[in-house]
């Protein structure tokens, strides 16, 4: 009989191996995605919460479990009735004890948490304004205003550094007509692109999540204090991609910022010639454009490149990463294999698998990097 019972000692010993694992994982030095490590203003607010309220929350964990522990020990079976200890009904001291203390300790972590959340709602003043719009399964950003010059991009979102960028966020419901969100102007969609799923940004580094609800134009703001990449997560599941719906945010010393806005601002460089102009032929002929906007752009045939429902594809090869951030822009060979098939590059890529040939797809490879 004894062989058949299962091990006691070894399922003990490969438990306490998996916590173990667990927790060594949480020391990871220089992770990227890391929330306690904050790098801004606002993640620092976060944080300060969070290292008022987990002592706290392990003061009383360790508090509760040993009461446990003590009474399951003293309390315990001896093997006869006289072991059992009397019974009684209520106890009116440690009723209002255990009622008022949970009671104080709540009321006041509430203070500085509600004082957090009413600052976080507020837009800060002399903020740079960026439309952020969930799709499936990456991220546009529009900066809007005069100060954005109607520069759109897509997976990398560019900051000042030591300057609050306000976020309006939307994720393309079909519900709304026109594609409008009701009670804000700014908000013009292209009924196309439409897609009715909550996503959530999260730049852990820079600040909490935010849910990205269709219908809503939901508002964050995040602020780097050092130029860098900083890296981005929708952490909602909204599908297949979800796992793949990356992004970062590029910080730049204010001035680089600028410079950047600039050349961003800029019309596409049109004047390709060889493999990039066939490739330009292309966009148009094998219907690329019926998607993606390339400001600027001059067709022979009098195509304009102005819908927004794949990325914009002004400054492509300016940009470090696509779909979703899970390739670089810069390597022919993933954006060959993303043209040849993107669903088999990428589950649950949007992009319709077009048929093209090995030629047409170094032209357009060879366009798409042209595109400074
Ligand atoms: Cu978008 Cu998960």
């Amino acid at each position: 009989m004894r062989a058949g019972r299962p091990r006691r000692s070894g399922l003990i010993g490969w438990a306490l191996l998996a916590m173990a694992m667990l927790l060594l994982a949480g020391c990871a030095t220089d992770a990227p995605q890391d929330a306690l490590s904050p790098q801004g203003p606002i993640a620092r607010m976060q944080d300060d919460l969070w290292d008022l309220v987990y002592p706290i929350a392990v003061g009383v964990f360790i508090f509760v479990q040993a009461g446990l522990l003590f009474v399951m020990w003293r309390f315990r079976s001896r093997g006869d009735n006289a072991s059992v200890p009397a019974q009684l009904h209520g106890n009116t001291r440690l009723e209002l004890l255990w009622t008022i203390i949970p009671a104080l300790i709540l009321a006041g972590v509430a203070v500085p948490t509600t004082r957090a959340i009413f600052t976080l709602a507020e837009e800060p003043e002399g903020s740079l304004q960026v439309r952020v719009v969930a799709k499936q399964f990456w991220w546009e950003f529009e900066y809007t205003g005069e100060e954005g010059q109607g520069v759109v991009s897509a997976n990398e979102l560019h900051i000042p550094t030591g300057r609050p960028v306000y976020l309006k966020m939307e994720a393309l419901s079909p519900q709304i007509p026109d594609g409008k969100i009701p009670g804000d102007p700014e908000s013009v969609q292209n009924p196309q692109a439409l897609n009715g799923v909550i996503h959530s940004f999260w730049v852990p580094r820079l600040a909490g999540k935010q849910d990205v609800v269709p219908g809503h134009v939901r508002t964050m703001y995040i602020e780097a204090e050092e130029p860098g990449d900083y890296s981005g997560q929708c952490a909602e599941f909204c599908g297949i991609g979800h796992a793949v719906m990356r992004f970062k945010v590029v910080a730049h010393d204010p001035a680089a910022f600028d410079e950047w806005l600039t050349t961003q601002s800029a019309d596409a460089f049109d004047g390709q010639s060889g493999l990039a102009a066939e490739g330009k032929a292309l966009f148009e002929s094998a219907g690329c454009i019926a998607c993606h906007a390339i400001n600027g752009y001059t067709s022979t045939t009098g195509g304009k490149a102005g819908v927004r429902v794949g990325p914009n594809l002004t400054h492509f090869a300016s940009r470090g990463v696509f779909a979703g951030g899970m390739f670089d822009n810069a390597d022919a060979e993933q954006l060959a294999a993303w043209l040849r098939n993107p669903q088999a590059a990428k589950q649950g890529a949007q992009m319709p698998n077009l048929g093209l040939s090995e030629d047409q797809i170094a032209a357009l490879v060879a366009y798409l990097q042209s595109l400074k």
